[in-house]
């Protein structure tokens, strides 16, 4: 042996041979593996003999590095795998990993795995094994990491598993054990970094006394469970520990004396939502490093010492819902990391420190239902991360400080039930303020009319103070979904859109004020109501002169164009057309009259429909108002909006360009818009249509969104830029023409732009640049038409309400969302427009970042349709069985 193995050419030839035969068995392991799992998605295509390539090539297959080469894991997570868990792979000598999490096996715990003595982890998370752990779950002796975390196995957990020695991760969260933990489990597993039985609801038992001794633990993960009892005194054993989540369960008792002071390593210690009782755990920062302390919901009395500044790290404090008292600590308000304050329902007394400005990171304070005094800190505007400031039912008196909501994330903001005086500050900071609530106070001047610059207000509550003067008019171009101003003392007329909708008792206990529906009316409605008729002829004479002059203008006009066209300047029109068309500028125009305009066409233009002489019909778009780009640029940007090609996107056949105006030539659909059928009073379409309608409106911005290069916004997503085909299948027109025109001029356009108010997101208001998140609002609108079978905008008494605020207003005063549902279709499509409700709603979010994207929305309303076609199927399902 000796002297071949001195042959370099013997030793070369002697590893080949083993790499080969061993590859070669490793490879038929794991085909017979392979054989018993389905794999519906084809992920193990790459796991075939045929193939040239080595096993240590094939997907999820890690090998050793070094010759000679053998599989050490097998990592075939999230792939919908399915079928049996074969023990062939047992057989392969090196393997140490095993990953088959996020799968769908449903099995029983796989035991003759056990037969892989180099097995070291074992992850079969998430998949639906069910069944009890047997005893001989001891077999398993080397293994360093089980995760059965997010299965179905119930039973009790056994003590077997105690003789695991090496063990240094458990997890079985998320299952249906039963019964009680046996202590002795624990004795043996000496190792144990991470033990995780959170989340088993059925479990009955006390914590067990052992787990105390692990003194390696780090994550000690019980929380959800059925733990009842109380906290050993051994936990203070618990050496290492880092983090401890002993929350919602059934303990009792009181944390362990010398708990903080004992764990030196603490980084979060959650308890809460159990019934603990004691004082505050002092010394819980003893460690330096803690950042998470969550107490909340429990039965803790007493004082909360003032020494809490040894708690530098901290970030989130949570107290609320106890029975503390005394001072609240002020260490906490200087606190270098703080970010979450909640310490509601408490007796917490004291005074909020000026120095509060000075906590750079602080998000989120309530303190609501305590006995603070003294004087909202003149420093809450300077804290600019502060987006929730609560500290309703407490004694703050004084005024309110000028720049209390100067924070520019500030979004919810509670001061009711506090004693403050004084006038409301104009507010003009704020700008992602959402909820505003400064009720029962004594508040007195008048509503600053600066709230209505606030573009996302939503919920208004200012009732039970002294406020007087008139209800700002501007407030009524936000969307309220709530707005009381009850026992003030305010006057005048109530703006018609600020009553639709609301309740009249959130207008009551102001015995000044009138209008419609309240006591008094107003006295110029009195007047008006005399002067009515008359008014409302001349105005009518007026705008019929005025719209005939505007048409002897606009006749003159063409005339003279044509003619001057006709002769000198027809040649300066420059076309390009993506299609064979056969058509010039001249049968164009002259095909432009009043008789083929398309409705109104809005500011950026009318829309013809044209003839061709080839018979076929297109629609044209004249653009009056072009930007001063150049030709070249112009050119390239149509043509980038011409090369999209998708089903619910209007093609853009042409268009024809001259000095001062452009002629987009768009293919022509006979059912007209989706706005028009909406308008009709006889508007009515089947359920199932309008999900096509709007899966349709989805898909194509999407598109626009994502898949199209460059990415394109669409930008005036309404019900009339969606064009219907025949089958009612969805196209959108109108697209992206903030690339033709340019930017002033479109931002110019789109605000004379008729009946897109509606459409347009409330941060419009304050955002520069044009988002997603803005057309999916847009869609949100159109949405909620299909679903409301209302408008956008719906006049009546010749003020209009939103669609969007009525049916956040009849959504919050009635609870019964499907109220806003359109009577006209069947109520056994209930259940699907209340989804499709809620996914509007989504989309009409007032915060950008709460909407979903278009791909999220595909998903959803798909997800609605397939529900729609399972419960067809199942209904028809008697009707088939005899003919299939
Ligand atoms: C591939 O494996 C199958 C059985 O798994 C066997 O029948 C076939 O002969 C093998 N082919 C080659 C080329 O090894
Ligand atoms: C894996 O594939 C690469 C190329 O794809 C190849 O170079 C390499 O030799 C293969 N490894 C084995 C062990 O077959
Ligand atoms: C995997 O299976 C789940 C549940 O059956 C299914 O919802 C999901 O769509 C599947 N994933 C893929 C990528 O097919
Ligand atoms: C793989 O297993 C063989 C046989 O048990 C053993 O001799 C070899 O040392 C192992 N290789 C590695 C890298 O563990
Ligand atoms: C698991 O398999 C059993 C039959 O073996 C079946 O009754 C059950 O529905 C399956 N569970 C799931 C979630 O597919
Ligand atoms: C098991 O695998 C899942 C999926 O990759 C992973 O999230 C989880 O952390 C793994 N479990 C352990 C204990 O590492
Ligand atoms: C712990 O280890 C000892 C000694 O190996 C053994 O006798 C005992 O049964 C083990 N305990 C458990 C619960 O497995
Ligand atoms: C707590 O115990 C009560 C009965 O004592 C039980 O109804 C409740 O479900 C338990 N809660 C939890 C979270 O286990
Ligand atoms: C206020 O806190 C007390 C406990 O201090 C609690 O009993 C009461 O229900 C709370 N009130 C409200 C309105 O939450
Ligand atoms: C409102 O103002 C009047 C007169 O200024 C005063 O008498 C009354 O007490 C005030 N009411 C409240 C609730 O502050």
């Amino acid at each position: 042996m000796a002297t071949t193995f001195k042959n370099p050419f013997f030793l070369s030839l002697f590893l080949s041979v083993f790499i080969f035969s061993s590859g070669s068995d490793e490879a038929e392991l794991l085909l017979t593996f392979k054989d018993s799992i389905e794999d519906p998605l084809n992920s193990l295509s790459t796991w075939s003999n045929t193939s040239f390539s080595h096993v240590c090539n094939w997907t999820g297959i890690t090998c050793t590095t070094t010759p000679p080469l053998s599989v050490t894991s097998l990592i075939l997570q999230g792939l919908n795998l399915s079928g049996e868990i074969s023990p062939s792979i047992c057989q392969l000598p090196n393997l140490s990993h095993l990953n088959l999490a996020n799968n769908l096996f449903n099995q029983t715990i796989p035991l003759q795995l056990s037969r892989c003595r180099t097995l070291e982890t074992l992850n079969l998370s998430n998949n639906l094994i069910w069944g009890t752990i047997p005893d001989q779950i001891s077999l398993f002796s080397y293994l360093r990491l089980l995760d059965f975390s997010k299965n179905r196995v119930e039973g009790r957990i056994p003590s077997s598993l105690g003789s695991l020695k090496s063990l240094q991760v458990l997890n079985l969260g998320s299952n249906l054990f039963s019964g009680t933990v046996p202590s002795s489990v624990f004795g043996n597993l000496s190792e144990l970094v991470v033990l995780d039985l959170s989340v088993n609801p059925f479990l009955l038992s006390e914590i067990p006394e052992q787990i105390g001794k692990l003194g390696k633990l780090e994550q000690l993960l019980l929380q959800r469970s059925g733990f009842h009892g109380g906290i050993p005194d051994s936990f203070v054993g618990l050496q290492g520990l880092e983090i401890l989540d002993l929350s919602q369960n059934n303990l009792t008792g009181e944390l362990p004396t010398r708990l903080g002071l004992a764990l030196a390593n603490l980084i979060s210690v959650d308890v809460s939502l159990n019934k603990l009782s004691g004082s505050f755990p002092t010394g819980i920062c003893h460690g330096k490093g803690l950042i998470n302390l969550s107490l909340h919901t429990n039965f803790f009395t007493g004082l909360i010492p003032d020494s809490l500044d040894d708690c530098s790290s901290l970030e989130r404090f949570q107290v609320q819902n106890n029975g503390f008292s005394g001072d609240f600590p002020n260490a906490l308000w200087s606190l270098p990391k703080i970010r979450l304050i909640r310490a509601e329902n408490n007796r917490f007394s004291g005074e909020l420190p000026d120095s509060i400005s000075n906590v750079a990171q602080l998000e989120q304070v309530e303190i609501d239902n305590n006995t603070f005094t003294g004087r909202i800190p003149q420093g809450l505007g300077l804290v600019k991360s502060l987006y929730r400031f609560s500290a309703s039912v407490n004694g703050f008196y004084g005024d309110l400080p000028p720049n209390f909501c100067n924070s520019p994330v500030m979004s919810i903001i509670n001061l009711s039930h506090n004693s403050l005086s004084g006038r409301i500050p104009e507010l003009t900071k704020c700008r992602k303020l959402v909820s505003l609530s400064l009720a029962n106070n004594s508040l007195y001047g008048e509503i600053p009319t600066s709230l209505a610059g606030l573009p996302v207000l939503t919920y208004l509550d200012l009732s039970n103070n002294n406020l007087t003067g008139p209800i700002p008019q501007e407030l009524q171009n936000l969307k309220l979904a709530l707005f009381n101003v009850s026992f003030n003392r305010l006057s005048g007329r109530v703006p018609f859109s600020l009553i639709s909708g609301l309740p009249a008792s959130f207008l009551q206990g102001n015995p000044e004020l009138c209008g419609p529906g309240l006591p008094n009316s107003c006295s110029e409605d009195w007047v008006r109501q005399q002067s009515a008729r008359p008014t409302k002829l001349i105005c009518a004479l007026i705008s019929i002169a005025f719209a005939a002059g505007i048409m002897i203008v606009a006749t003159a006009f063409f005339v003279m164009r044509r003619s001057s066209k006709k002769k000198s300047r027809s040649g300066s029109w420059h076309s390009v057309f993506f299609y064979p068309l056969r058509v010039t500028e001249q049968d164009l125009i002259a095909g432009m009259d009043e008789k083929s305009a398309l409705g109104n066409g809005g500011a950026f233009g009318s829309v013809y429909t044209i003839r061709l002489p080839s018979g076929e019909f297109v629609a044209v778009k004249k653009l009056l108002n072009v930007g001063s780009q150049s030709w070249k640029a112009l050119k390239a940007e149509i043509k980038t909006l011409a090369k999209i090609r998708h089903k619910n996107i209007t093609k853009l056949l042409g268009f024809c360009y001259c000095e001062d105006s452009i002629l987009l030539i768009y293919e022509f659909l006979a059912n007209g818009s989706l706005g028009d059928l909406i308008y009709r009073p006889d508007f009515q379409l089947e359920w199932s249509v309008r999900m096509r309608i709007a899966v349709g409106v989805a898909q194509g911005l999407a598109y626009l969104h994502k898949d199209y290069v460059p990415h394109l916004l669409h930008r005036n997503v309404k019900s009339r830029n969606i064009l219907l085909d025949t089958d009612f299948e969805p196209k959108l027109t109108d697209f992206a023409l903030d690339r033709i025109v340019g930017e002033t001029v479109f931002q110019s356009s789109m605000v004379s732009e008729l009946g897109s108010c509606c459409y347009m997101a409330p941060e419009h208001g304050y955002s520069k640049k044009a988002t997603e998140q803005m057309d999916v609002y847009s869609f949100g609108v159109v949405l909620l038409e299909l679903v409301t079978g209302r408008q956008a905008e719906q006049g009546e008494l010749g003020d209009s309400v939103d669609v969007v605020k009525w049916v956040r207003r009849k959504i919050n005063m009635t609870n019964g969302a499907s109220q806003v549902l359109d009577p006209k279709i069947t109520s056994s499509s209930q259940h699907e427009m209340l989804d499709a409700l809620e996914i509007a709603l989504r989309c009409t979010s007032v915060l950008p970042e709460k909407r979903p994207t278009m791909f999220e929305v595909i998903r959803l309303l798909q997800s609605l349709d397939s529900k729609t076609s399972l419960r067809i199927v199942f209904s028809g399902d008697g009707e088939f069985s005899t003919s299939g």
